[in-house]
């Protein structure tokens, strides 16, 4: 069913080559969105935009690395070109690298910190003057429940409990200009960025101990269409953890989970 929530939206989703970004991309289109694939793997963007265009949906690719400022500057008057207008920003662009505190580098930490947190200062920086052109726009970022409690690594908590941050000043800042900011902060979702994970013990154990066990990108496309569509008008600067329950409970182990004995 078409629903139409994006008719006439120009988005775009960085990172929208694979994974969570690919699927926003062919939600955001299937409900009449204009949508720019940006990721730095070129051929995936290509790859995600053809299947949209090849549903009869409206795409583009562009090749784009969130850490390039002058790569964010050719896509913005890519988007321009292509469609006149930026209404919805999706910073979904990210990587993780586990690594223990001694073990994280400094090279790790700014790999890191460069594409999770300086990328969608970078790229929000560039698209908002043009939200603000025409007093509207939404910004999603994709924060991860790392930001929220321990669980992942040093850099990555250090860069998505900053997107936590960014959301509720960029919150503040933007709303007399009509532009409302909020984050999505995925829980353990299969996607290929973690594909060796859960092939391993550990993954199924991630599984068995989140209340509603590993999520499906659909689950944390649902949450970004919403806070990208004008029923969400009212929300701004949240974050939404979308993670089955993982950062609201503790799982103490079997015999603690029978609570009736
Ligand atoms: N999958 C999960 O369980 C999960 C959980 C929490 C948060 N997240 C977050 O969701 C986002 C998407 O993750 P995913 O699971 O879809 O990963 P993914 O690896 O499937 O996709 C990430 C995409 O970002 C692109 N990318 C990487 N570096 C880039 C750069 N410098 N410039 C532009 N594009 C770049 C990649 O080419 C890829 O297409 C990330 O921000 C990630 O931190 C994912």
């Amino acid at each position: 069913m078409h629903r139409g929530r994006f008719i006439d939206r120009a988005i775009i989703v960085t990172g929208g080559g694979s994974g969570l970004g690919e699927d926003y991309s062919k939600a955001f289109a299937d409900e009449g969105g204009k949508v720019v694939c940006a990721d730095i793997d070129a051929a995936a963007a290509t790859r995600t935009a053809a299947a949209i265009t090849g549903m009869g949906g409206s795409a583009i690719a562009v090749s784009c690395d969130v850490t390039k400022p002058d790569q964010i500057q050719q896509m913005v008057e890519a988007v321009l070109q292509a469609f006149g207008r930026i209404d919805i920003l999706v910073n979904n662009a990210g990587v993780i690298r586990r690594r223990s505190l001694v073990g994280t580098t400094e090279e790790d930490w700014d790999r890191e910190i460069n594409i999770d947190l300086k990328g969608p200062f970078l790229c929000s920086r560039a698209v908002v003057p043009h939200m603000m052109e025409r007093h509207y726009g939404k910004i999603v970022n994709i924060s991860s429940v790392a930001g929220i409690v321990g669980c992942i690594s040093t850099a990555y908590a250090a860069s998505k409990a900053g997107i936590n941050g960014l959301t509720r000043q960029w919150a503040l800042e933007l709303a007399p200009h009509g532009i409302r900011v909020n984050s999505v902060a995925p829980g353990f979702t299969a996607t290929p960025i973690n594909a060796k994970l859960r092939a391993t013990p550990v993954g199924k154990h991630i599984g068995e101990s989140v209340p509603l066990g590993w999520g499906k990108p659909a689950d944390v496309t649902a949450a970004v269409l919403f806070l990208s569509a004008s029923e969400s008008d009212f929300i701004t600067g949240q974050t939404l953890a979308v993670d089955g329950g993982f950062t609201t409970t503790a799982d103490l182990g079997p015999e603690y989970r029978t609570f009736d004995k």
